[in-house]
């Protein structure tokens, strides 16, 4: 691709070798609309802008519009936009302002399946003396909803629930959840990272009060997010400092991101209006055609509501580590449960706490898609998967006698 800066962006040509990449949960490839809409802002328009004179203002106006986009996508009114470096960080903003302004006797409530960006901060405050409730799921990640109305105390400050799983895709129903909370006094912040551009959101219909967002799993860049505070809500910034983003979180705006986030939001506000079709009926027919063509295999969270784009499959008889190694063997990038945990030895929350006495976790991939995948890779993931799984179980019955690796034995024969 080549836009008018003369900017060359080609999605594949990146890398030496040709890949199919299915870890869209993960991270996404930028747009190239996106790009473009950003590179101004990375050369000749690098005003500050808080400035005052009118050279700044270019960027300044660049905030304004993408705040607008934003809102747009979001339902909810541009000023209750706070633009943030991302999940992470809009996550933490609001555990720290709601324990901020909580009486003592402080108690919150999180899902025992949240990204670790919200469980972390829970268990941080949980050393300092707050007390937590985390809730279990049932086999499929369902929350039980008076299971967690019974769990609201008066002194709760605060209840955090993710809108989409990022392992499961399993959603959430937040609509609701925010209505009980709205009730019974308690703030709501819902962390929407996986939800957003994957299903309809009007925040102005619900009683959220937080939402919580990152431009880099919808094709826009990375170190950017937003997080929403609904007018009625009052925030204690995290980071003080100059009185940017109307004196709720200081710092020199990142204007090139921040621009590239708002494009991403009008592109995904136009792929929603379409349906999200392609991604969905790819999702749909990977799933499909991997439980029929391979035994013991069945889908994390298949009786739930889910996002359209994400497959969470067990397989029996494989460990997902090993199944990962020959995946990027060939080209294929799929990820064992959260990029964040991809290295580590530990197997999965989410699929522990939907089944705690199973080995799910050590057995499960994660497959997640986007607009940018083609019919032609799926053809080829649909092929590939079947067969190193069938490998791997072939290895495993004689590692299992004579106590060899399954990972080292499937390499040189890998399909
Ligand atoms: C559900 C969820 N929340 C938060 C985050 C963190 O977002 P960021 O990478 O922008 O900090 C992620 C990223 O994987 C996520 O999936």
């Amino acid at each position: 691709m080549h836009n008018s800066s003369g900017f060359t962006y080609n999605r594949t040509a990146m890398t030496d070798q040709q890949f199919i990449y299915l870890d869209n949960n993960a991270t996404t490839p930028l747009d190239s609309e996106v790009i473009e809409e950003m590179l101004p802002f990375l050369t000749t328009f690098y005003g500050n802008p808080s400035s005052g004179y009118a050279f700044a203002a270019r960027a300044r106006k660049a905030i304004d519009l993408a705040r607008e986009r934003l809102a747009a996508l979001l339902g909810c009114e541009p000023p209750e936009i706070v633009f943030t470096s991302g999940g992470t960080e809009s996550n933490n903003a609001v555990i720290h302002s709601a324990l901020q302004f909580a009486p003592l006797g402080k108690h919150v409530i999180a899902s025992a399946v949240e990204h670790s960006a919200v469980l972390r901060p829970f268990q941080d405050v949980e050393k300092c003396g707050c007390s937590v409730t985390f809730l279990g799921v049932d086999r499929d990640g369902n929350l039980d909803l008076a299971e967690f109305e019974a769990a609201i105390r008066p002194e709760t400050a605060l209840v955090s629930m993710m809108w989409a799983n990022n392992e499961t895709g399993v959603l959430f129903p937040v609509e609701k959840i925010a209505g009980i909370c709205r009730r019974k006094g308690v703030l709501f912040h819902t962390d929407a990272v996986q939800a957003l551009a994957k299903i309809p959101i009007r925040l102005r219909d619900t009683a959220v009060d937080f939402l919580s967002l990152s431009a880099h799993k919808f094709h826009g860049p990375k170190g950017v997010g937003a997080l929403y505070v609904n007018r009625r809500t009052r925030l204690s910034p995290l980071i003080a400092g100059g009185g940017q983003e109307n004196a709720r979180r200081g710092g020199t705006e990142n204007v090139a991101g921040i621009v590239g986030l708002g494009k991403a939001a009008e592109l995904a506000a136009k792929y929603l209006a379409e349906g999200n079709c392609s991604v969905r009926s790819m999702r749909d027919r990977f799933e499909k055609a991997i439980l029929e063509s391979v035994s013991g295999a069945s889908v994390n969270g298949a009786d739930a509501l889910r996002i359209p784009n994400t497959s969470s499959l067990s397989f029996e008889g494989i460990e997902s580590s090993a199944v990962l190694l020959l995946l990027d063997r060939q080209g294929i990038c799929c990820s064992a449960g959260s990029a964040c945990r991809t290295g580590s030895q530990e197997a999965s929350h989410v699929l522990r706490a939907m089944n705690p006495n199973g080995d799910g976790a050590r057995r499960s991939l994660r497959f997640s898609f986007s607009r940018f995948n083609t019919e032609a890779e799926i053809d080829r993931a649909v092929e590939i998967v079947p067969k190193v799984i069938e490998k791997l179980r072939q290895t495993a019955a004689p590692m299992q006698r004579g106590g060899f690796s399954p990972v080292a034995m499937a390499l040189p024969g890998t399909p």
